[in-house]
């Protein structure tokens, strides 16, 4: 299934990263953007990266359910993620709003 159109990245190509990421080492933090550079890409549009942040959480928690980690461990790091993910896509929308109430003030200015 493909989940990045910009780049052609498909879903396996992405559990196939994410999966090399927890052999180095399981509790480091993976982002879309630590994906697409060890693929050689990069975010384009960037929509897909809500799916991408689901696919890296799905996969830690399948890789840590296989590995038998304590869950009290996993759920604590889970939480951490969501939370960071929480976080980024709050930021996103904050620099939306700005970037629309910039707009909004420059046609205000150009009209006056
Ligand atoms: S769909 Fe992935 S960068 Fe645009």
């Amino acid at each position: 299934m493909l989940v990045c159109q910009c780049n052609v990245i498909s879903r396996r190509d992405i559990v196939s990263t994410i999966q090399d990421f927890l052999a180095e080492d399981e509790w480091q933090f993976i982002t879309p953007l630590k994906v697409y550079h060890s693929l050689n890409k990069r975010g384009r549009c960037c929509g897909c990266f809500p799916n991408v942040v689901d696919i890296i959480v799905e996969t830690t928690e399948a890789w840590h359910r296989e590995k038998a980690t304590p869950e009290a461990e996993v759920i604590d790091f889970l939480d951490k993620l969501r939370a960071e993910h929480e976080r980024m896509t709050q930021e996103r929308a904050q620099a939306n709003r700005e970037r629309v109430d910039a707009r909004l003030r420059k046609k205000k200015l150009r009209a006056a």
